[in-house]
């Protein structure tokens, strides 16, 4: 059931939480009981990899994890969290983005330097409470930063035992191959959903050739693939940046998609919400799927789709729902 990611010794569940939310920032909040219980219902249900970073609620989704497993067989769970965004201002590094922290305006920096990468690591280990983590991943590229610097900083956190796999998130195939000649790159982790499929061209055919694991993340457009957001954002909070990101989609196109989607998953006895997960799961190259959820409602009704089959016909029909 578990899936081997790229060449590394680590396994992962097809579907992994995803704790972005979970952190608040950005997403107009979060119930601290709420995330705990969206942790812990996730492992029992199966999903029993949970994908973080420092950045999530600027250190709160990672403190909450390892709240969460804390009593919990460290063995039967797999961390994957990552570096490389910063909100300290006394490191700082490529401006990335202003984030609002504490009511402040605040700039994030890219930083893959390699002292930063080890400084992360540790912050991390502390907020997890944990002695290994076992993913690391670059968070963004860092222009500023030679790419092999920051991959000798990853190996030499996999020889020490404190990581036990490498990877990079948002890279593409250009960065991937460079990246590939001064280390064995486990994962990639990159935004794939069935809105946003850009990947199949160049990255995903490469990283399949190199055996390098393809982590999918937001398949479900942040929400708006599960048809609740579909009339618009106006439950959404002020703070939530969804506002902004759901501009990008065409509403009729999506309600032509969620419709077709909706009339399969009644005929599967599934949600729509699980049919895109299961396909997503389903797609060549991909290891793993990132489902975010932010209470036990949520992460019980992802983890269920686990258990929902997709024949190769299936597969197909909603293929031919998404081909532009
Ligand atoms: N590497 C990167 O740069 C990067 C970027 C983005 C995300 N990620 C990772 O990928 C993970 C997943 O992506 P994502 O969180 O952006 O988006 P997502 O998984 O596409 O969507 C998550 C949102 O969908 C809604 N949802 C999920 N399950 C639901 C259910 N069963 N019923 C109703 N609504 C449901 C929730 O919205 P509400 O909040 O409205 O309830 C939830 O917050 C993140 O948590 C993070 O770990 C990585």
């Amino acid at each position: 059931m578990k899936r081997q990611l790229g060449t590394s010794e680590l396994q992962v569940s097809p579907l992994t939480l995803g704790t972005f939310a979970i952190g608040g920032l950005m997403w107009g909040g979060n119930d601290k009981k709420d995330s705990i219980e969206a942790i812990r219902e996730s492992i029992a249900h199966g999903v029993t990899s949970i994908d973080t970073a420092p950045f999530y609620g600027v250190g709160l989704s990672e403190e909450v994890i390892g709240e969460a497993i804390k009593g919990t067989d460290r063995s039967k769970v797999e961390i994957l969290t990552k570096f490389g965004l910063v909100w300290e201002q006394d490191v700082k590094g490529t401006v990335a983005f202003d984030a609002q922290i504490d009511g402040k305006t605040v700039p994030i920096y890219k930083n893959g330097r390699k002292e930063n990468v080890i400084r992360e690591v540790e912050n991390s280990l502390r907020r997890l409470q944990t002695d290994y983590i076992d993913l690391i991943q670059l968070h963004w590229p860092d222009v500023e930063t030679p790419v092999s610097e920051t991959m000798e900083a990853m190996e030499q956190l996999l020889k020490s035992g404190k990581v036990r796999a490498i990877g990079v998130s948002n890279y593409d195939r250009a960065l991937l191959e460079e990246g590939l000649q001064t280390a064995q790159i486990h994962s990639d982790q990159v935004s794939y959903s069935m809105l946003n499929r850009s990947i199949e061209e160049e990255l995903l055919p490469f990283a399949m050739e190199k055996n390098v694991g393809i982590i999918a993340y937001s398949p479900l457009e942040r929400g708006l693939l599960t048809g609740k957001y579909s009339n618009g954002t106006g439950t959404l909070s002020s703070d939530d940046h969804r506002n902004g990101y759901f501009q990008q989609f065409d509403p009729q196109k999506l309600n032509t998609l969620l419709q077709a989607l909706n009339d399969l998953a009644s005929a599967k006895q599934c949600s729509v919400a699980q049919l895109v997960l299961v396909w997503t799961m389903n797609q060549k190259g991909i290891t793993t799927v990132l489902g975010g959820a932010r209470n036990a409602e949520q992460a019980i009704h992802n983890a269920q789709a686990l258990h929902v089959q997709l024949s190769d016909s299936e597969l197909n029909q909603i293929r031919s729902f998404i081909q532009n």
